[in-house]
């Protein structure tokens, strides 16, 4: 079968040689393992291959999505349409107390990293499955720590492809977003600054975050995190819980039994599995609290184009 937009083909493999794809199943490039056919799809894993999908999208009008590990996003089954980048950036250093890394280092590594140096601040982000880019986007965070505290500047494609450096404030953290994220930028890395402690101490605090989140959190079934936003001064988690949703499910989803606010990729679920069961926890959520709580997760392709990772 030809490609939707088989019309690029020839110059997309000018442009991207073997890194693009057309037609890239998006279930393979998510945690949740679900999501159709991305129409052109770029693994981009030098600062180049980046630069080119962002220039690419813009001289062919497509819409521009740029994902990481795919930790946070829930993709419809019939695709997303327009071009799909991958930030692979993952080259990683420190000097001194700055630790630099590429927007696809994963989490997990830049916290190991910073370890190793015997620098504090990123032991939250050990059992986070996100990469650096889509941490910044959505100002990850975990037992009240969070990554935007950490920047000192983020270096982004902007829209003529051209790299820019943003300082803290530009990226305007808030909870669970940030100006990264309304830009339709592409992340390519940031530095962060880290404070010096005892390397034991760092590495005691990572294993407390690892086995907290062994307890509280599901795992070994494909989930995106937390789907809902808390809202102020409660938990999503707690309020579909005492909700009775725990263990709710249609088709492959299931609302799961070790925190409420994860919905499991129990088995084969699709989209319309997912949000069929939002809308139910969402509406049970509202009839017994008369609170509407928000996404999370990010759907993409609900907005026309985004930076997601
Ligand atoms: N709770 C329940 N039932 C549940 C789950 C939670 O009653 O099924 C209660 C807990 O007992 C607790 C409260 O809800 O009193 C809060 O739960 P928890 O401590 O697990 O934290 P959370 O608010 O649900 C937030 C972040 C997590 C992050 C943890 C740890 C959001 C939406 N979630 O969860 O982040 O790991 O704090 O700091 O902000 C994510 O962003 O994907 C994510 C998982």
């Amino acid at each position: 079968m030809k490609a939707r937009l088989e019309h690029l083909r020839a110059p997309a493999t000018t442009a991207f040689g073997e890194a693009v794809s057309f037609d890239e199943p998006m279930a393979r490039h998510t945690l949740y393992k679900i999501g159709g056919p991305a129409d052109v799809f770029v693994h981009a894993t030098r600062l180049g291959l980046l630069r080119s999908a962002v220039r690419f999208a813009a001289e062919h009008a497509l819409a521009l999505h740029v994902i990481g590990h795919g930790s946070n996003l829930l993709v419809p089954d019939d695709g997303v349409r327009g071009l799909v980048v991958r930030a692979a950036l993952t080259t990683a250093r420190v000097e001194g107390t700055a630790l630099t890394a590429g927007a696809g280092v994963a989490l997990p590594q830049a916290a190991a990293l910073a370890a190793k140096h015997a620098l504090s601040g990123l032991e939250f982000a050990v059992g986070i499955p996100g990469t650096v880019g889509g941490a910044l986007v959505m100002n990850a965070g975990c037992h009240g720590r969070e990554i935007g505290e950490l920047v000192e500047r983020v270096d982004v494609v902007a829209r003529d492809g051209e790299v820019r450096t943003l300082v803290r404030d530009e990226c305007r953290f808030a909870y669970r977003t940030s100006a990264l994220r309304e830009q339709g930028v592409a992340v390519a890395g940031a530095t962060l600054r880290l404070a010096p402690d005892d390397g034991a101490a760092i590495e005691q605090r990572m294993g407390e975050h690892r086995a907290w989140r062994a307890d509280t959190q599901p795992h070994g079934r494909p989930n995106a995190g937390c789907v809902f936003k808390n809202p102020p001064g409660d938990a999503a988690g707690r309020l579909i819980d005492k909700a009775g949703c725990k263990g709710l499910g249609v088709g492959g989803a299931e609302v799961s039994t070790v925190h409420a606010n994860f919905i499991i990729n129990r088995d084969g679920a699709t989209y319309a599995d997912v949000t069929r069961l939002i809308e139910t926890v969402r509406e049970r959520v509202a009839a017994q609290f008369g609170i509407r709580l928000e996404l999370e997760l990010i759907i993409l392709g609900a907005d026309t184009e985004g930076t997601a990772h």
